[in-house]
């Protein structure tokens, strides 16, 4: 068909007939809201580079958490920011850690809220690696036990889902074996499984205190321009019995999200990282684009990506807007 019998503007007209033919819908559904948790108490400490967002001791969950079920945001991944750091990330794998105390006061404010863990020891060691180092390299198969025990603690406080985002090979399956040997069979795993070496998490360490000492992270998280090697890792994690796939960051990995959404049935989480919301928070701030418009149509093109899922800061304010506000 072509102009002028043809003339693509023709449901553009109005509000209505664009709400008709749209083909991508953002829910509320689609959010997770991650937060991190301190040491400590009475702490409500914003991040620098990511205004808006807080670091909050376990007694001050409350108002979040109350915000998150108001809103109707489904779901929240938690990070833990621990007192005590050591080579060993002792303090990761305590069953009254941050997390699982963390874990426990959401389920007693909001037992129907989905709560996710992260599960990776870089906030806990010393060194900030994601796993144990031996002769400056972070050693595979020892950190298995400890993202194991790790799981496990987060497992035991009442988490739903964990979240493993260290990039060790065959950690999904040393979790699922971990967290079943011990009962925990209806606990899920969403997997970080293409998780990319990235400038773009540069604000979460800060936040977390987890750059790495010496070194980068390149040894274990991906390099940037490979696509079909996340394919590979994806189907790794789906046989060591990952029930969520994750592909982070989301915006420079958009062709990555859809390829993974094409070639895979599982549920497909993508990660909206700090740098992302850092970058559209600045120029928001300076007035050089409209905030709340870039944030709805960044949101928007990882679900038409093929994203079921979007962890991201921008969870409360978008839930905001879904709902008219
Ligand atoms: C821990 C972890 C990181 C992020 C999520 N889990 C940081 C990293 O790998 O260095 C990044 C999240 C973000 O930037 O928002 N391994
Ligand atoms: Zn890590």
């Amino acid at each position: 068909m072509q102009f002028p019998e043809y003339r693509a503007r023709r449901v553009r007209k109005t509000e209505n007939l664009r709400r008709m033919v749209r083909e991508t819908r953002l829910s509320v559904d689609n959010l997770i809201y991650p937060m991190f948790v301190q040491e400590g108490e009475k702490i409500t400490d914003e991040i620098g580079a990511m205004p808006g967002q807080f670091r909050y001791s376990v007694d001050r969950l409350r108002e979040p958490v109350k915000r998150m079920v108001d809103l109707g945001v489904p779901g929240v991944i938690l990070f833990g920011i621990p007192d005590k750091k050591d080579p060993l990330a002792q303090e990761a794998v305590k069953a009254d850690g941050v997390v699982p105390r963390a874990v426990k006061t959401i389920k007693d404010l909001a037992p129907e809220l989905t709560v996710i863990t992260d599960v990776c020891v870089c906030e806990y060691t010393s060194h900030g690696h994601c796993g144990v180092v031996r002769d400056n390299q972070v050693d595979n198969d020892p950190s298995l036990e400890l993202l194991g025990e790790m799981a496990l603690a987060h497992a035991n406080a009442g988490a739903d889902v964990v979240a493993p985002s260290d990039m060790m090979d065959g950690r999904v399956g040393f979790i699922r074996e971990t967290l079943d040997e011990a009962e925990h069979d209806t606990v899920a795993i969403m997997a970080y499984s293409a998780k990319y070496a990235s400038a773009y998490y540069g604000p979460f360490r800060e936040a977390a205190d987890s750059a790495p000492q010496f070194g980068d992270r390149r040894g274990y998280q991906m390099d940037p321009p490979n696509a079909r090697e996340a394919l590979r890792e994806v189907a790794l994690d789906i046989e060591e019995g990952a029930d969520i796939v994750m592909v982070k960051p989301a915006l420079a990995y958009l062709d990555v999200i859809r390829q993974v959404r094409d070639e895979f049935d599982y549920p497909l989480a993508a990660y909206n990282v700090s740098g992302e919301y850092a970058m559209i928070k600045a120029a928001a701030e300076r007035g050089w684009i409209d905030g709340e418009r870039v944030m709805m149509e960044t949101l928007t093109a990882i679900v038409r990506a093929g994203a079921d899922m979007i962890l991201t800061y921008h969870a409360l304010e978008a839930a905001r807007i879904l709902a008219g506000g």
